[in-house]
This record gives structure tokens, sequence and C-alpha cells, in this order.
């Protein structure tokens, strides 16, 4: 079964929507935290923890290769459940960082991939999981649906153990075709996941199935007077 993460730092959403009993996880990164204002790094990453019991994405933010190793090391050292984020850098420090994290046996998520050549290396490195930017990817001129078939097939057929996480979702659909092409985990902003339980169609339909109700109970009342007598 597919499963969904929420792509927020915002703990009201995370507490609100994680009584639906669907999220298995959250990702959040530097512009997520911008939206949040000024609020302590630390703790909202660990208060996040305490309603999630799941993978928790947190970015690393340094550019060499030890800083961004000694950074990780740091958040990996928070919580059980902390899965550190780091960049495809064009120049592989992202992948020396990541096949490093694996030696060391902390869990990460290798992230801002467009392509399925960049997944295929965060896999080999050895990342927990890999995130395909969908909309960025396309963007780019890049056939983001193709590559998630391609993907997970590969994996499939080769018994990869990294896991396929789409990100840079913008609207609902987009999250039907990322998961129809066989996406592993989907990460979904708040506003995009409040959506799908919508339908027009089933408002209709439980309006329609309402007043029938009520038109029951009415004709129950009615049966229910006793009979007038003269
Ligand atoms: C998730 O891991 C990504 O950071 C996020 O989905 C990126 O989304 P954006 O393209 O809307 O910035």
């Amino acid at each position: 079964m597919v499963q969904i993460f929420l792509d927020t730092a915002s703990l009201k959403e995370i507490e609100d929507i994680s009584t639906w009993g669907i999220i298995d996880g959250v990702t959040t990164n530097q512009k997520i935290f911008l939206a949040e204002g000024g609020v302590d790094f630390k703790k909202r990453v660990l208060d996040i923890c305490n309603v999630i019991d799941g993978p928790i994405s947190v970015e690393t933010t340094q550019t060499s290769v030890s800083e961004l190793l000694d950074e990780a090391r740091e958040y990996a050292s928070w919580h059980k459940n902390i899965v550190v984020k780091v960049a495809m850098y064009g120049n592989g420090n992202g992948l020396k960082v990541v096949s490093q994290l694996a030696r060391e046996g902390i869990k990460t998520n290798m992230t801002v991939m467009m392509t399925f050549n960049q997944l295929v290396l965060a896999t080999k490195a050895g990342a927990t999981f890999v995130s395909l930017f969908y909309n960025r990817s396309k963007e780019a001129g890049e056939n983001a649906d193709q590559i998630i078939k391609n993907y997970v097939s590969l994996a499939r057929e080769n018994g990869y153990k990294s896991r396929l996480i789409v990100g840079s979702i913008r609207t609902p659909e987009d999250v039907a075709t990322a998961i129809s092409a066989g996406a592993h985990i989907l990460t979904i902003p708040t506003k995009i996941l409040a959506q799908m339980p919508f339908s027009k169609r089933t408002e209709e339909t439980i309006a329609e199935f309402d007043k029938a109700w009520q038109d029951f109970l009415s004709l129950r009342k009615a049966e229910a007077k006793p009979p007038v007598t003269r």
C-alpha cells in the first residue's frame, strides 16, 4: 500500500491531519521551515516526532562534506525516527555524505532529484529514501510519470531497499497520477491533502441521502400518529 507523508512543519496541520489515520511520516525542508516563522527548530522537529511515529525528514543545510556529515549526525542523534535529507549536489558531495551515513547506519532521504539517473545513483549510495521532485522534474523537461514507472520496476526487479518518495506535489491529480505510476510514498502539502476527501458528486449524494432520511423519518412520524376518532 502506498504510504502518505505530510510535506509540512506545521504542528497544527500535523496534529489535525494525523487524526485521519492516514499519515505515515513527515518531510520538511528549508522553505517549509521558513513558512513557520521564527520557531525553535529542534523543538519543532521533536514535537513533530511526538505526534507522528514514522520517518521525519530533516534537511541538511551545509555545503562541505565534513560539515554535512556533522550536521547529519547531529540531527540523527535527536530522535530514532529522524531521517536526514541530503541534496543531490552536482559535484557528488551529496553522494559522498549519503554513502558514509549509510555505513554509519543513519537513515537518509536523498532529495532535490529530477532525473532517473539521480535516483539510481542515490539508491546505489545507500539512501533509505530517494525523493523525486515531481513538478520541478516536469518543469525541467523530464517525463516524471515515466521516471516513477521505470524506477519502481527496476527497484522491484533488483530488490532495491530504497523507497521512492514523490514530492513537489501541487494538485490532487498529481497525487493520483503518481500513485498510479507506482510511487512507494507520496509527500503531500496539507492544502492539497485537505482537498482529497472532497468530490462535488459525493457532497450532492450525501445531501440527497440526508433528504431521503428526513423524508423517511417524517413518514414514520405520520404513521405513528393515533387514528383520528369521531
Ligand atoms: C519534499 O521532500 C520536497 O522538499 C518538497 O515536496 C518540494 O516541494 P516544492 O517543489 O513545492 O518546493
